[in-house]
């Protein structure tokens, strides 16, 4: 029986921070407000690049740690709500740019799940035998749809991109997954303008229809539960219970939602945080999280590994991972 396994991990953050103390001069906030309410403390800046050029970085580094290159690449799936355009694809780009002639390429929606959403699909197309190398990408650059102006927003997310790359294996490395969805409450966190259904004009410039617009408060109730349950039901799913896992490497959106689960799931010294250094980058967020757990070694061979993550659409993405690497 064919399955898949992690080979290689690698990340890219752009070297410009945004501070608390900076966002302190743009909009009525404080550093001990954002600091207290949300965990982060800074984030970074992409500037002038785009997805795909995060992405491109982010690739190279994980095909390097793979000891693989670019032609052995079947499939890229970049996971990104922050794509160059609506077409060509970020993946397309990104496969250009490293140069991996041999590779399909597409996108996927799917918020802060997308990197879950994107390591699923490749599991399932290695193992289902139509693919042997496959490089799964979070990439954003949150900073070009944030409303500089709303305080609210423009305090908790940043830029980056995390990349993965799996081949086939024989062994068993992806036990499980969950994916979900609730489009009914999909107004809680999305962009108004710039689709089909509301094409951007001069009234959606004017309106500013065209950034984050998210209704906080109600997001939380719902992500502790959505979380806590994406967890539980991917280890029923492998038949592990909590106390079997060893890492928890969860969407980074809010200190005080990653606290909330781990103290449900009864977890506190096994989770992953990384949002103080760089807020919540969406499809990035577990990619780099997860990057950064296992160069920083807060993971072994052998370790049971959850990601869990939860975002607009809503949409929710869980996996477990016997760890190989
Ligand atoms: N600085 C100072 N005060 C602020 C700021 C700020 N940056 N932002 C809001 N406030 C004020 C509000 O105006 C409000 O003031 P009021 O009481 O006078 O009206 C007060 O602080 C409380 O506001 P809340 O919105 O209730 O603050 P809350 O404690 O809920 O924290 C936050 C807000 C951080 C956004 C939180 O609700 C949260 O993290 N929600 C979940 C976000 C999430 O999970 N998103 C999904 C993933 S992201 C994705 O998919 C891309």
């Amino acid at each position: 029986m064919k399955s898949a396994k992690i080979v290689g991990l690698g990340k890219y953050l752009p070297p410009k921070r945004l501070k608390n103390s900076d966002l302190e001069k743009i909009v009525d906030t404080t550093d001990q407000w954002i600091t207290t309410r949300t965990g982060i403390k800074e984030r970074r800046i992409a500037m002038d690049s785009s997805s795909s050029e995060l992405a491109h970085r982010a690739a190279k580094r994980a095909l390097k740690d793979a000891g693989l290159k670019a032609d052995d690449l079947d499939l890229i799936i970049v996971a990104s709500i922050t794509p160059d355009n609506f077409f060509p694809s970020t993946a397309c780009r990104l496969q250009n740019l490293i140069k991996a002639r041999n590779a399909a390429a597409f996108d996927i929606s799917a918020a802060c799940s997308g990197f879950v959403y994107g390591l699923t699909c490749a599991w399932q197309l290695i193992g289902g035998g139509l693919y042997k190398n496959v490089l799964v990408v979070g990439s954003e650059v949150l900073s070009s749809i944030t409303d500089w102006k709303d305080r609210s927003t423009c305090v908790l997310f940043g830029d980056g991109a995390g990349a993965a790359v799996l081949t086939q294996t024989n062994k068993k490395s992806f036990l499980s997954a969950h994916l979900g969805a609730d489009g009914s409450r999909g107004n809680l966190l999305h962009i108004p303008a710039g689709g089909s259904r509301m094409p951007a004009t001069c009234q959606t410039v004017d309106q500013n229809l065209h950034t984050i617009k998210m209704k906080g408060n109600e997001l939380f109730r719902v992500a502790v539960r959505i979380m806590v349950d994406a967890a539980k039901v991917a280890l029923s799913k492998a038949d592990l219970k909590t106390k079997d896992l060893d890492l928890l490497v969860p969407h980074q959106a809010n200190k005080r939602i990653i606290d909330a689960v781990a103290k449900t799931l009864k977890i506190k010294d096994k989770v992953y945080y990384n949002l103080a250094r760089y807020g919540n980058m969406s499809s990035a967020s577990c990619a780099v999280a997860l990057c950064e757990a296992y160069q920083k070694a807060k993971v072994k061979k052998g370790d049971i590994v959850v990601l869990d993550t939860f975002g607009g659409g809503l949409v929710w993405g869980s996996c477990v991972l016997k760890w190989t690497l």
